[in-house]
């Protein structure tokens, strides 16, 4: 970080940077913006093919693309199309998915408090694995399943596992609200109840530990710690989640999903995972995240006593994740990617608190000024999915781009899109 260019590293795999421009899928940034406006996703098509690729060749058959970290109907097509089963979390991710053309025996049901409404469409349409969290789904379950209702079920469970990470989004410790725990033989219990419903298949447990961890440690106690408490079970399949972490800004540095899935078979071994069990994941940002970059366009630079401000066209509506979770960004000119950057700000959005700041130390070339277009890059996840209209701001376009040609795959909301909910004008 620093007066330094921005590090190469950080960009997608097909991203060409120039003195005067980038391109990322062979279409330059600085085109987009102008024929789509900004801010503006941008996907390197091809690095999400590739992530998905990977992931599919690494694990077992079954390894899905957790779609919460960037949902959308092209999304959920591509990572399909590639192998991946596709994980969703509540009924509107099942909803969209299933739009999209989604085999519904490729989707993986998640959710802490699943409605009657979302297992039923679960089970009626069939879908590869619903993943149970808690004993009140149980009693629903009982009334819905039947052996001419049938279900393929996964177990949650808490390892008791501390990853390294935001205690936001740390899921595989005791305390928490996802899962049944394996200390307090509440899992146990849950077993043992699944396997009475008549018409449901338990296929075996999972975990997720929490994301954006960088390190394949607790993946590897969570994998010891599911594999000993199966060891007499007849079940065939154990996933651990998601989670695995991406860098974010120079410095940082993350495990590839292979060396993840190295780790995770490595372990399997090492702790007599019974032969025959599939491995399996549902990683999210390491799909997506690298993938996307965003585009803003500088509308004011305004210097106070104690820094200088950078507003950009977005902000927190577009990417919450550095006010949510502190989370560090870089940016830079896209019209001189190669350039050093001696300009400290803080890139702000156009929204109405302070705190919607997207990166509280920037690092930009001296000439970057009002009328500039700046990105971010490393947007992909958790972006978008999370976006919101605070202060009534539409969210974003979505493209992706690849060999040249731009596809739009979510148009810009327009004030029309805003207003349509309303009631009586
Ligand atoms: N599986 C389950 C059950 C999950 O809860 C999650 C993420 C994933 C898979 C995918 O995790 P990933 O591979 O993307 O780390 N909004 C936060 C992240 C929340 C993650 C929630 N669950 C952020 O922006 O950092």
């Amino acid at each position: 970080m620093g007066v330094e260019p921005i590090t190469a590293s950080l960009f997608s795999d097909t991203a060409q940077l120039r003195n005067d421009g980038v391109s990322i899928g062979g279409v330059e940034l600085r085109d987009l913006a102008t024929t789509f406006g900004t801010p503006l996703f941008v996907y390197d098509e091809e690095t999400l093919r590739e992530r998905c690729r990977e992931a599919a060749s690494v694990f077992d058959d079954g390894v899905a693309f957790a779609s919460k970290s960037f949902l959308c109907a092209a999304m959920a097509r591509l990572a399909f199309e590639e192998g991946l089963c596709v994980d969703v979390a509540t009924g509107g991710e099942l909803d969209i998915v299933l739009r999209a053309g989604v085999a519904a025996n490729r989707i993986i049901v998640h959710g802490n408090n699943k409605s009657h409404e979302e297992l039923e469409r679960a089970i009626a349409t069939g879908v590869h694995r619903l993943v149970v969290d808690n004993f009140d789904e149980i009693t629903r379950l009982r009334a819905l399943v039947s052996p001419a209702a049938p279900l393929n079920a996964l177990v949650r469970v808490t390892p008791g596992v501390e990853a390294h990470t935001h205690e936001y989004v740390r899921t595989g410790q005791e305390d928490t609200k996802f899962g049944f725990s394996v200390a307090t033989g509440e899992a146990r219990r849950a077993i043992d109840e699944l396997k009475d419903i008549e018409g449901l298949t338990l296929h075996g447990v999972h975990a997720h530990i929490g994301s954006q961890i960088f390190e394949v440690e607790g993946f590897r106690e969570s994998m010891t710690v599911l594999a000993e408490f199966t060891a007499n079970d007849d079940f065939d399949e154990l996933c651990v989640g998601g989670g695995l972490g991406v860098a974010y800004v120079a410095g940082e540095s993350a495990p590839s999903i292979k060396e993840w899935a190295v780790a995770l078979r490595d372990a399997a071994t090492h702790c007599g995972l019974r032969p025959g069990v599939r491995i399996l994941a549902e990683p999210g940002r390491a799909i997506v995240a690298q993938a996307g970059v965003t585009l803003y366009r500088v509308g004011v630079v305004k210097p106070v006593t104690q820094r200088t401000y950078m507003a950009v066209d977005g902000g927190m509506s577009d990417n919450p994740r550095p006010v949510l979770y502190g989370s560090g960004y870089e940016a830079f000119d896209v019209d001189q990617p190669l350039a050093e950057r001696p300009q400290q700000v803080r890139l702000v959005g156009k929204h109405c608190e302070s705190g919607d700041v997207l990166i509280d130390e920037a690092y930009l070339p001296a000439s970057t000024g009002v009328g500039s277009l700046v990105a971010t890059p490393v947007t992909g996840a958790y972006g978008y999915s999370m976006a919101s209209n605070y202060n009534r701001v539409p969210r974003p376009a979505v493209v992706f781009v690849r060999d040249g040609e731009v596809r739009e795959v979510l148009r810009r909301e327009t004030f029309e899109d805003l207003a349509h909910l309303e009631v009586g004008i």
